[in-house]
């Protein structure tokens, strides 16, 4: 085995087996493309991305499957989570078919968890199923939207609505591609790295409170130990319960507000990240009201969201609009909404709580409702 393969960090699900590379420079190494799916043969590779992306990565990314494909192509979808819809996914399934694609073809995301969530789901429903590898550009995507196989687009009702269970073929992370992220997807990513601490390993959380300085700076060390520890436990977690019918549900600590965040101010105005770091306050703060969990855990998770550069106040909407978007989230059952709680730092468990209580931590986490437009002013514009 080569020493890529050996560092990997494997996961491995009831049908599925597959590495995650973690490395820098990994697009420019040949190792970590060879072994893939109908390589070799009269093949087509199809990379998807986005203008913003590709026009960094693309290149390199190109190069390193000539090899091993015929033909290799790239579909470019807009950019941005108000993008992640049908129409785009569309000019997925344009592109595969204009170009006479079979079902040999192998799909490539290259770019965040927008560009991975529907790359997967083109590849799942595209002749019925066809394999993608995962190419995370971004430290979200590293961390969590790239690993464990879920893919989805949204609806304007509801977040990732509409979408399937489909594992890739591999996930390549190269870690160089971290230098070109903006400072604000860099702390919607270390959302996603601190929500494994309470919900799974606190000595890690208490790792992420040390070197958060050097996370923000992008000190390589302390990236690489953060996408890998943060993968291995989404691994082990996925390794257990793939289609989320218990365990699994644990990831989602935080989202249940976030999402609520997400499609209440309408999609791309928060980042996920903005949203699910928020949403974390709100879920640990309901914790501590249900009695679950000492409050002063609460206010140190708040503190550690806050220092990574994420809002921890929600905005402002009536509390009937939360109450709303939050039936519609994938745990709700018969119309009741279930959050993901800490019962104990690095312990979660998925509850429903009393409305009365939920509306109490919204209005405590929530921004005071904008001022009235002044007389004469632009109301209705
Ligand atoms: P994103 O995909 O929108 O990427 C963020 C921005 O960064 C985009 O503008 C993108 O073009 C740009 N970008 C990407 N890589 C870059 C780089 N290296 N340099 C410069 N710019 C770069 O957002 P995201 O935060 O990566 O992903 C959010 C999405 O992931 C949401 O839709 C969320 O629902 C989904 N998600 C899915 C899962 C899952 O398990 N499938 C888990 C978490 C989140
Ligand atoms: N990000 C949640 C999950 O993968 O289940």
């Amino acid at each position: 085995m080569t020493p890529l393969l050996e560092n990997a960090v494997k996961v491995a699900t009831r049908d599925s087996r597959y590495d995650i590379l973690i490395q820098p420079g990994l697009l420019a190494t040949p190792a970590a493309w060879a072994g893939l799916p109908h390589a070799g043969g009269a093949t087509q590779a199809v990379i998807v991305s986005n203008p913003t992306v590709a026009a960094l990565y693309e290149a390199p990314l190109r190069q390193a499957l000539a090899p091993h494909y015929a033909q290799v192509s790239t579909v470019l979808l807009p950019d941005g989570e108000a993008h992640k819809d049908w129409q785009s996914l569309n000019l997925v399934f344009d592109h595969l078919l204009a170009r006479g694609c079979d079902r040999q073809t192998v799909l490539f995301a290259l770019g965040g968890g927008v560009v991975g969530d529907m790359t997967g789901f083109a590849a799942a429903s595209y002749m019925r199923g066809v394999p993608f590898v995962q190419v995370p550009t971004t430290l979200l995507a590293q961390v969590d939207s790239s690993v464990g196989g879920k893919t989805a687009i949204n609806h304007p009702l509801g977040k990732n609505m509409i979408g399937a269970f489909y594992q890739p073929a591999r996930v390549v992370c190269d870690l160089a591609t971290l230098a070109t992220l903006p400072p604000r997807e860099l702390s919607a990513g270390l959302a996603e790295v601190i929500k494994y601490g309470p919900i799974a390993d606190m000595a890690f959380f208490g790792w992420i409170e040390s070197n958060l300085p050097a996370l923000l700076a992008r000190d390589p060390a302390a990236l690489a130990h953060a996408v890998k520890r943060s993968c291995e436990i989404k691994a082990w977690v996925v390794g257990q319960d793939e289609r989320e019918s218990g365990l699994r549900a644990i990831l989602n600590f935080g989202h249940t507000f976030g999402h609520a965040i997400e499609a209440g101010l309408g999609y791309g105005e928060w980042l996920h990240g903005e949203a699910v770091g928020c949403g974390m306050v709100m879920a640990a703060s309901l914790s501590a009201d249900l009695g679950l969990v000492d409050p002063a855990f609460a206010q140190r998770l708040q503190a550690l969201i806050a220092a990574a550069g994420l809002p921890t106040a929600a905005p402002a909407m009536p509390a009937s609009r939360w109450l709303d978007l939050m039936r519609l989230d994938k745990k709700a059952s018969a119309g009741e909404i279930r959050f993901v709680l800490i019962e104990g730092p690095g312990q979660a468990t998925v509850r429903p709580a009393p409305d009365a209580l939920v509306s109490r931590v919204i209005e405590r986490h929530s921004l005071p409702p904008a001022p009235a437009a002044a007389a004469g002013g632009t109301a209705g514009a």
